[in-house]
């Protein structure tokens, strides 16, 4: 038997959610997970490209019991009392690696799925979601990857997830602009304090508020005012060269609402409300040029639906 699961890219924090908000992107990866016939082939990961990536992007990803993939299945056989032995993964990649979108969440959530698929359903919703965000390290790609939309997470104390779904104006678009070059999440976390002064925190605890009541109420002026960041841009724009200047020179460009890291980056998130596309990309690749830093551009809207079973 084998099971299928397609899923969603993401983009996590926005702005001020820094490991809480995130929201689901129409790019998928594809994962497969089959119980091999022949016994003693063990585990065998095939990673397959099918767009938007280089081979050079791929060619790091683990194809060994240190894949995150097969780390999650392990994960869900042992909470029934088992260990996988004979498993054949097959990952079909659309979503660019190690961009801030949200690719290992895709492929985590999907191998859960399918695994659990395979088992019989031994393990409901919240478990997955829980094992998932034990292996990913944090729950704003996991949620979006799973229920689709713009979701806001919490991994709570005993390991459970809360989440809920929030509403997207469909007249806010997004523009994802991802270099041509990869940042790794553990890095871009190892620049981020362990402590923040109080008035950081205090300020973005401000602009998440406003952000969701911006959301509710299809307040346009409001999520202008919201998309600001204290807690993690500031610590990465090191990592990221162009981001201030790409941030300062959209301010004016009639049309963005506003500009923010995708994740943990490199790739940066622009929403708009529909208007000035050519100076939004004219902007972004004349301020990365200056860095020597190609770009691709997707221009997208909200992906509603999260993962699902397509055989
Ligand atoms: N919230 C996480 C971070 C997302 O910013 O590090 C990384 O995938």
């Amino acid at each position: 038997m084998k099971v299928s699961v397609k899923v969603p890219a993401t983009i996590a924090n926005l702005g001020p959610g820094f490991d809480s908000f995130g929201l689901a992107l129409p790019l998928y990866n594809v994962v497969s997970v089959e119980e091999t016939v022949l016994p003693g082939t063990g585990i065998q990961i095939n990673i397959i490209n099918e767009k938007n990536n280089d081979e050079s992007d791929l060619a790091d990803v683990p194809t060994d019991k240190t894949n995150i993939v097969y780390k999650a299945i392990e994960l869900l056989y042992n909470f029934i009392g088992q260990i996988p032995n004979e498993l054949k993964i097959t990952i079909k990649t659309q979503i660019p690696v190690s961009r801030g979108l949200g690719s290992s969440a895709s492929v985590i959530v999907g191998g859960l799925i399918a695994a659990n698929e395979l088992l019989g359903r031994p393990a409901d919703e919240k478990v997955l979601m829980s094992i998932a965000t034990e292996i990913e390290g944090h729950p704003d790609n996991i949620t979006p990857a799973f229920k689709g939309g713009m979701t806001v997470a919490s991994w709570e104390e005993d390991g459970s997830i809360i989440y809920r779904k929030l509403p997207w104006n469909d007249e806010w678009k997004l523009m994802v602009c991802v270099p041509d070059y990869e940042l790794n999440t553990e890095i871009s976390r190892s620049v981020l304090p362990k402590e923040v002064p109080m008035k950081d925190a205090v300020f973005n605890l401000k602009k998440s508020a406003m952000f969701i009541d911006a959301l509710y109420n299809k307040d346009e002026e409001l999520l202008k005012s919201a998309l600001f960041d204290k807690l993690h841009q500031p610590y990465r724009e090191k990592l990221v060269p162009g981001l201030v200047e790409i941030m300062n020179n959209l301010k004016h460009v009639n049309g963005v609402i506003g500009t923010v890291l995708c994740g943990a980056g490199p790739s940066i998130l622009i929403i708009y409300n529909g208007i000035g596309v050519s100076e939004i990309k004219e902007t972004v690749t004349n301020s990365w040029n200056y860095f020597n830093v190609k770009t691709n551009f997707f221009n997208l809207p909200i992906e509603k639906e999260g993962a699902q079973l397509i055989g």
